[in-house]
């Protein structure tokens, strides 16, 4: 069976920082407005209160020092509290493909490839915005891309499991080269007034080029993948075109992102840690044959606490698990591909993981080799 690589990855970043700081003041202002506004329901007791968000605690709960986002002024307008973009015409490109196609570009580019070398595009995000005609066709046809194209969801997974997609194609023989594009927009679906979520996320565009046979200066061997889902409503997102039809006027907040960020911590980490040692005994390998482990990027607690139970605390080396939430925040699906980006200074010969994890919940191991 031939092999497949990892051939290049590239990444769209939004121009608008903000750091926690400027979040937190603007979040601190909307609770002071909102308690003042309701302050009679407040003394009686019918509301609750809203209480102040604090740098030190975001920082610590879950090591994110800023975020990037497509708008800043709205989102950090207290009277707002989300970005605000204007809507395109639908003979211009959309907000989703564009900024996927900017990091094909740089996928592309960073193994040096052309639109024509590509055989498929998957467009693969935890949240899309249309239902149809997919994104991945509208970047196919921006590219110039001969082939097929789709979209595909899998929460923060969906990365992982969209280079899994493209890998059995590959293998398969109805593909040589795939693009998997992972535009995160995820902004659009977090509740800026809710104090436990507000600081979590930032948006961005990642790319993978899934190749066959590869001259890619910075390709990586795809080895095997371990793959589980199990259901749980501890991340949910209730937005979707059944809401239309329902028997119910949702409000705002009720169509936003919601987790129950504790039960996350402790249901997610030991079913990681358990595929990833699972992943590794099945191809007789130790933790010490693992050079990074590149994990999603939700909460470094998490990922220093995952990377223990694999290594033991005395073999414990948080550069082993590198972290770009301090920079980017939680980016969704393409977290754990943004520090494989960064931080891949594999020699040849090398191991590496990649693991995603996330709503569903769903985890991806991917096991390369450089
Ligand atoms: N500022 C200040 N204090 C805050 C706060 C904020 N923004 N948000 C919560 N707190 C307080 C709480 O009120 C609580 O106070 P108490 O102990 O007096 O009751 C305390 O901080 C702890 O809150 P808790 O929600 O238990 O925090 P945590 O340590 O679990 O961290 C998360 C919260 C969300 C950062 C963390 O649970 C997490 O990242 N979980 C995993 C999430 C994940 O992977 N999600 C996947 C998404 S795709």
């Amino acid at each position: 069976m031939r092999e497949v690589h990892i051939a290049s990855t590239g990444l769209w970043i939004p121009e608008h920082k903000v750091s926690n700081d400027e979040l937190i003041q603007s979040f601190n202002e909307y609770v002071d407005k909102y308690n003042e506004d309701n302050k009679d329901s407040i003394n009686e007791g019918s509301i609750k209160a809203l209480e102040h968000s604090s740098t030190e605690f975001v920082e610590k709960a879950s090591g994110i020092k800023s975020r990037y986002v497509i708008e800043k002024k709205h989102l950090l307008d207290p009277n707002f509290m989300k970005p605000l973009i204007e809507p395109r015409d639908k003979n211009d490109l959309s907000i989703l493909a564009e900024i996927g196609v900017n990091a094909a570009k740089d996928a592309l580019d960073r193994a040096n490839l052309q639109p024509k070398d590509i055989d498929a595009v998957i467009v693969s995000a935890a949240n899309i915005s249309r239902a149809y005609p997919a994104i991945a066709i509208e970047i196919q046809n921006e590219l110039g891309i001969k082939g097929y194209a789709y979209d595909m969801m899998v929460a923060c997974s969906s990365a992982t499991f969209g280079i899994s997609n493209a890998y059995s194609d590959i293998k398969t023989e109805k593909a040589d080269t795939i693009l998997v594009i992972n535009p995160e927009i995820t902004t659009a679906h977090n509740n800026y007034t809710d104090r436990e979520a507000h600081f979590i996320f930032g948006d961005v565009a990642a790319a993978t080029i899934v190749q066959g046979e590869s001259n890619s200066p910075v390709k990586s061997r795809i080895i095997s993948f371990k793959q589980s889902t199990v259901f749980s409503n501890n991340i949910r997102n209730e937005k979707g075109f059944i809401n239309f039809i329902e028997n119910k006027d949702y409000t705002r907040d009720e169509l936003l992102f919601k987790q129950n960020g504790k039960k996350v911590f402790k249901d997610v980490c030991p079913l990681v840690a358990e595929l990833i040692s699972e992943h590794l005994s099945e191809e007789d390998l130790s933790h010490r044959d693992i050079k990074k482990f590149w994990l999603h990027q939700a909460n470094l607690n998490m990922n220093n606490f995952i990377l223990k139970r694999i290594v033991g605390d005395d073999e414990f080396n948080a550069d082993k698990a590198p972290c770009v939430l301090d920079e980017f925040a939680n980016t969704s699906s393409a977290g754990s591909l943004i520090a494989y980006h960064r931080h891949n200074d594999l020699k040849p010969g090398d191991k590496g993981i990649i693991c995603s994890f996330g709503g569903g919940y769903s985890i991806c191991s991917i096991l390369v080799e450089k």
